[in-house]
């Protein structure tokens, strides 16, 4: 699908099933919800120019585990399901010593995982900067723990690793490493 159909498509179904909180119940991740919003947040960042085959190229950074050898990161902006705040995308590069070089001339080869950080309504996990987090496959599917969970939403709150639990150390108290904006 054309990545504007596969928007509109996302974006009807996301708003006609609606994006209610999860019950108290829910998981705090990979829930139908956090699936729903992780396949629009996709098919968005597609039509952007953040994700896919058409996807902007910036100057990729030597890395550091967990997230990978080569990244890169990109900001912007989205409004997405009527909610509007900054998304943070990461794209994963790995492969036996690999450069940067090898990044910048085949970045498809490399790609491993795009994980990304979208800012939601105050009140969506207070205690975490109401971040919703996803790790993606190179081809936009959501991945999964070793539980089989969908890497999708609060990823791991409340559990001793994972996305936030990792993200809490980050300095100024916003949850993100790279700089100290969104306090
Ligand atoms: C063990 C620690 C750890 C875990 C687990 C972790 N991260 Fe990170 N993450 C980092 C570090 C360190 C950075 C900053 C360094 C860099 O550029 O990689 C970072 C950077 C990021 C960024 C860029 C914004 C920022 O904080 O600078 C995003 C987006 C991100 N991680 C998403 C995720 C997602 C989604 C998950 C869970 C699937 C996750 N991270 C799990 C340590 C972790």
């Amino acid at each position: 699908m054309k990545p504007l159909r596969k928007l509109i498509s996302a974006l009807v179904l996301g708003s006609s099933l609606g994006l209610a909180m999860p019950s108290l119940a829910e998981a705090p991740f990979g829930n139908k919800d956090d699936l729903e919003l992780a396949t629009s947040l996709w098919a968005l960042m597609e039509y952007k120019g953040l994700a896919g085959d058409n996807a902007v190229m910036t100057r990729p950074y030597k890395g550091m585990p967990p997230h990978g050898m080569i990244l890169e990161l990109i900001e912007t902006p989205v409004k997405l399901h009527g909610q509007s705040g900054p998304l943070i995308v990461k794209r994963n590069y790995g492969g036996d010593g690999i450069s940067v070089d090898d990044v910048i001339n085949d970045p498809a080869r490399y790609l491993q995982a795009v994980t990304i950080m979208l800012k939601r309504e105050a009140g969506y996990d207070a205690d975490n900067g109401d971040w919703f987090y996803v790790k993606y496959d190179a081809r936009g599917n959501v991945m999964k723990n070793p539980k089989g969970i969908a890497l999708a939403g609060r990823v791991a709150k409340g559990m001793p690793t994972g996305c936030i639990a990792c993200h809490q150390a980050a300095e100024g108290s916003d949850f993100v490493f790279n700089h100290d904006r969104y306090k």
